[in-house]
């Protein structure tokens, strides 16, 4: 498919956060048109002048690509119908991450894969930012096995989904700042360090704590890693910029470290590095920031759904 004529889309699970966010990025997609938008318990309603119907009556055959936004356990049962109909599908939740049955969507790690799967497991949030972040260094053996990657990373509160939740309540949340799924217990890990074996070849230990951070998107990560060799400002830059040159949704920051304003709404990561300085080994850190409803979940969708239907990358996007 080369042209820009209007491409069937499906989405399911619309009137959550991810789809919600979907529909908006779809609205302004000169290539595609929405076939149908589903929810479960907001069914009937109108969401960006789509009437939501159920997922079980989806007319899946109308889409030419099924986006499914549904929840991880949920997600999979639907998206497997997509596929039993012969739609090629990506699918948001967690339920082929881990999969052989699906291509892993780092679009600027995985693209010549994406471009030719039925069916594409758009990454997680926080394992999309630090994956970009990791992976340049990773590939160059550059990350000290023998000590752990430490990632400490926060997010806003649409990154637990919009059913209601006593401890997301504004009244819990607003003015607080805490971990949650320290000791390594949060579900993205798996995910992680099997993308950073495959893409990277480095399975070393990270130890990964997630944060609430009381605003409503975005996600900063603070990686601490520890080096092979001392790299100093300018180099470190410049592996970046030459692991990133040309790639749209990627940006380096020379001599500065990003911060939530630089990616929401964007469809961006965007990384900063410093070498740590009075350590008796090398180390360096990276800030990788990103929106976890664009380029982690519903915009690193559309980048995969372009590159599956031979588009231009970043129709309908703003990097
Ligand atoms: N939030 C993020 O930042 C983020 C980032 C990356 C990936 N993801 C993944 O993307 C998916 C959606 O996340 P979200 O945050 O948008 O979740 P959400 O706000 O809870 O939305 C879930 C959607 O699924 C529908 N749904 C719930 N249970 C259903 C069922 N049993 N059958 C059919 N539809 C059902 C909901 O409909 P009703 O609301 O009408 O009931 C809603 O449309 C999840 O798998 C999540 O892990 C989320």
């Amino acid at each position: 498919m080369n042209n820009h004529a209007s491409v069937p889309v499906g989405v399911l699970g619309a009137s959550g956060y991810v789809g919600q966010e979907l529909l908006r990025l779809l609205a302004r997609h000169p290539g595609t048109a929405v076939a149908f938008a589903t929810a479960e318990s907001a069914a009937g309603e109108v969401a960006d002048g789509h009437r939501l119907i159920k997922a079980e009556d989806a007319p899946l055959t109308k889409a030419e690509i099924v986006l499914s936004a549904l929840p991880h356990g949920v997600s999979g049962r639907f998206v497997h119908q997509a596929r039993a109909a012969g739609r090629r599908a990506v699918d948001l939740s967690a339920d082929f991450r881990l999969s052989p049955a699906a291509v892993y969507g780092l679009t600027e790690f995985t693209r010549p894969r994406v471009a030719a799967a039925e069916l594409v497991a758009n990454p997680g949030c926080y394992p999309t930012a630090a994956l970009l972040a990791l992976l340049p260094l990773a590939q160059q053996g550059l990350i000290d096995a023998s000590r752990e990657v430490v990632i400490d990373a926060a997010s806003g509160v649409t990154g637990a989904g919009r059913n209601p939740k006593r401890e997301l309540l504004f009244g819990e949340v607003a003015e607080d700042y805490r971990a949650y799924a320290a000791g390594n217990t949060h579900r993205h890990l798996p995910e992680l360090k099997a993308s950073l074996a495959r893409e990277g070849g480095f399975t070393g230990d990270l130890v990964f704590t997630p944060h609430l951070l009381p605003v409503k998107r975005g996600i900063l990560e603070t990686i601490h890693i520890p080096l092979t060799r001392v790299l100093d400002q300018g180099t470190a830059e410049g592996l970046y910029e030459m692991a990133y040159d040309g790639e749209p949704c990627v940006s380096v920051m020379k001599g500065a470290l990003p911060s939530l304003k630089d990616v929401v709404y964007r469809n961006r990561v965007a990384l900063g590095v410093a070498p740590v300085a009075d350590v008796r080994r090398p180390r360096l850190t990276v800030i990788a920031a990103i929106d976890n409803l664009v380029k982690g979940a519903a915009g690193q969708a559309i980048q995969n759904m372009n590159v599956m239907l031979g588009l231009p990358e970043t129709l309908g996007l703003v990097c």
